[in-house]
Order: C-alpha cells, then structure tokens, then sequence
C-alpha cells in the first residue's frame, strides 16, 4: 500500500476547525487505502518561544486529538516525532544540502522573519522545513495530506530529497502533496481575506476544544459579504463561500446541493445551520477527547507502541543515508 505522513504542531489553540478540515479528517479517510503515518511534531513546536509544561500536556491533548478525529492507532502508527531521533539525525544531513537562499526564500520563515526581523526570530524556525523534509523522507511516503500553506514545503521535500538521490544515489522516495481543493484553505470567520491560523488567534478562529457556546456564537458572528445570495464565489464572496465550505465539509453534502437549498433564503439560516453542523462534530469529539485524557498512561503506553513501529521504519532508512553519505559504519 502507498505510504501516507502528515503532522501537525502541538502549540498555540489545540486544533482548530482548518486543521481539522484541512487535514486531519482527511487522514482518517485515507486509513484504509493507505499505509499511513500520523506524528506530533513536538520537534516542530519549540522553534519559537514555548513554555515546557504547556509542551508536554499539548502534545497529549494533540495525540487524543488525532484519536477524536478518527486516527486509529491500530490501524494508523501514530507517535511523538521527539520519540524518534532519526527525524533530528536526517535533518542535519538534509541541511547540509539545502541552500542557504532556498531556505530564505521559505514564506513561512519569511513572513515571521518580515513581521518580527531577524533578530527576533531563530534559527530553528529558519530550518524547519528541513526538519519537516526529514519528517517526510525517512517513512518513503509517496503522499503528504496538508492544507495548502504546506505546499512549499512539500516542494522543497522533494526537491531535498531528489538533490540527495541524485548526489549519493538512489535513496529516497519523492512524495507529492495532498491537497483537496475545497478544504485545502478555511479562512478566518472575522477576516475572510486570511486563513484561519493559530497564530492569529482571535475570534475568527474555531478552537476544536472550545466551550460549545463559543463555537456558536463565532460561527453566528462571522463576518458575510454584500448581497444576499448564497453561492460560492471566493473573488467576491469570501466569507460566504468559507461557511458554505465548512457546511458541506462537515455534512458531507455537495456544494451544489447547499446552494439550492439555500435559495432566497438569508445569512442568518445560513449561520445557524453551519453552527449547529459544526456543533454536530464538535461535541462528541470533545467527549472524546476528554475520555482519553483521563487516561494518560493508556495514551503513553499507545504512544510508545507508535514510537516503536515509526522506528521500524525509519532507522533502516536513516542507515541508508549514512551509508550513501559516506560515514564510516561502526564495527
Ligand atoms: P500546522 O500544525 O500549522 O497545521 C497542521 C495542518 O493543518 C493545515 N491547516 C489548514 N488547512 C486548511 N485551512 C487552514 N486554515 C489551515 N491551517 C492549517 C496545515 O496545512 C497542516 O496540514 N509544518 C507543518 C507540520 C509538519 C508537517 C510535517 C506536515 C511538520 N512536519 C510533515 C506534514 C508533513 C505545520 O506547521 O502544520
């Protein structure tokens, strides 16, 4: 079966409703078709300012997360990227490969770099998408699930990856992204011109675990275009075109089949049923969450489970890379 990888980062909010529609129910649906590998990337999240307690208990809360939002362990291998140090061991490699221009011209890493300069941000966060290439590489995934501002990133993977391949011969499998249209960008409630983000925050944002009530209200307050017509039209009707993708993502329904029940009908219907679909998942995922939580040394344990197989896989492939690269083999 094609392999599948994807992470997300246990910082900020929990997981709010972009990653969830972006992503994270995407992996769930791949489970069967694929062999399909889903990583907290604790690795990731301390490249920016971070307090260690919130770490640990959000890479928990992340974990049950993934459970909640239909990652089975059993059938998924679902681990802790710092419980794997190949992924920190191929990273050096692949960074010593990796232009210093081509790691500048990451938007990630300059968008933050523009809004707080150099000084205030690290070199950690300059080479994370080398880290990430390395999260990739080591599993030979053939295919990466991610919203559409992973795009480059996935770029650069495969372009990494090829590099090395060609340099050192054969060794790594190139992945493509993922990226299914409708969801590949859920934009802020209260700015419609900017995705949904944990970094911004705000009351445009949908936090998977907030209270219920707050959800509601986010979603009845969210800012709407001009005219009255219900249809989507990202150009001109960005806010209303995001509800009626979240409507259709979280029922399952056609974008189509929205539209004409919606006709001559106003905002405000559209509001209430979008928070009442959105409530639908929301509830019993926090329930669930909440019963995994209570169990922490359950979810531990399954976490070392996953640890151990990810290592199944990627420590043959980081031996690989030495041997390739020219280090000596120990005795
Ligand atoms: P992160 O933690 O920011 O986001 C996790 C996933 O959610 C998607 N996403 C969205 N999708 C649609 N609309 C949105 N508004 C939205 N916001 C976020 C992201 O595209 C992502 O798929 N660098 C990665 C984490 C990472 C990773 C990896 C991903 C590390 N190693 C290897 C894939 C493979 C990140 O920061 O995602």
């Amino acid at each position: 079966r094609p392999r599948v990888f994807s992470g997300m980062q246990p910082t900020g909010s929990s997981l709010h409703l972009g990653n969830y529609l972006g992503a994270l129910r995407q992996w769930a649906a791949m489970q069967d078709e694929y062999d399909t590998f889903y990583c907290v990337v604790d690795l990731h999240a301390i490249t920016a300012g971070h307090d260690p307690d919130a770490l640990r208990e959000r890479s928990r809360v992340t974990a049950a997360q993934y459970i909640a939002g239909g990652i089975d362990p059993e059938r998924s291998t679902l681990f802790v990227q710092s419980h794997v140090p190949e992924h920190a061991q191929l990273a050096w490699i692949l960074g010593c490969i990796t232009g210093f221009g081509e790691a500048s011209r990451m938007t990630q890493f300059k968008d933050r770099a523009g809004r707080e300069g150099t000084e205030g941000t690290t070199v950690g966060l300059f080479t994370y998408p080398i880290l990430q290439a390395a999260d990739i590489l080591l599993y030979d995934t053939d295919m990466v699930p991610v919203g559409e501002d992973q795009r480059q990133h996935v770029e650069l993977t495969r372009n990494l990856g090829g590099r090395f391949n060609a340099r050192f011969g054969e060794t790594f499998v190139l992945p493509k992204p993922y990226i299914p249209e409708e969801t590949a960008k859920i934009l802020d409630l209260q700015d419609p011109g900017a995705k949904m983000s944990k970094s911004m925050g705000g009351s445009g944002l949908i936090d998977l675990l907030d209270d219920p009530k707050v959800v509601e209200k986010r979603i009845k307050s969210a800012v709407t275009d001009s005219g009255r017509e219900i249809v989507v039209d990202p150009e001109n009707k960005p806010g209303v075109t995001n509800l009626v993708i979240i409507l259709s993502a979280v029922t399952g329904r056609a974008v189509a089949q929205i539209e004409h029940d919606f006709e001559g009908r106003g905002y405000g219907d559209l509001k209430k049923e979008v928070a009442s679909a959105v409530l639908d998942t929301v509830v019993p995922f926090q329930k669930r969450v909440r019963e995994l939580l209570d169990d922490p040394a359950e979810l531990d344990a399954l976490l070392a489970r996953g640890a151990s197989k990810a290592r199944d896989v990627a420590a043959p492939t980081l031996r690989r890379a030495y041997e390739r690269v020219g280090f000596l083999v120990p005795a």
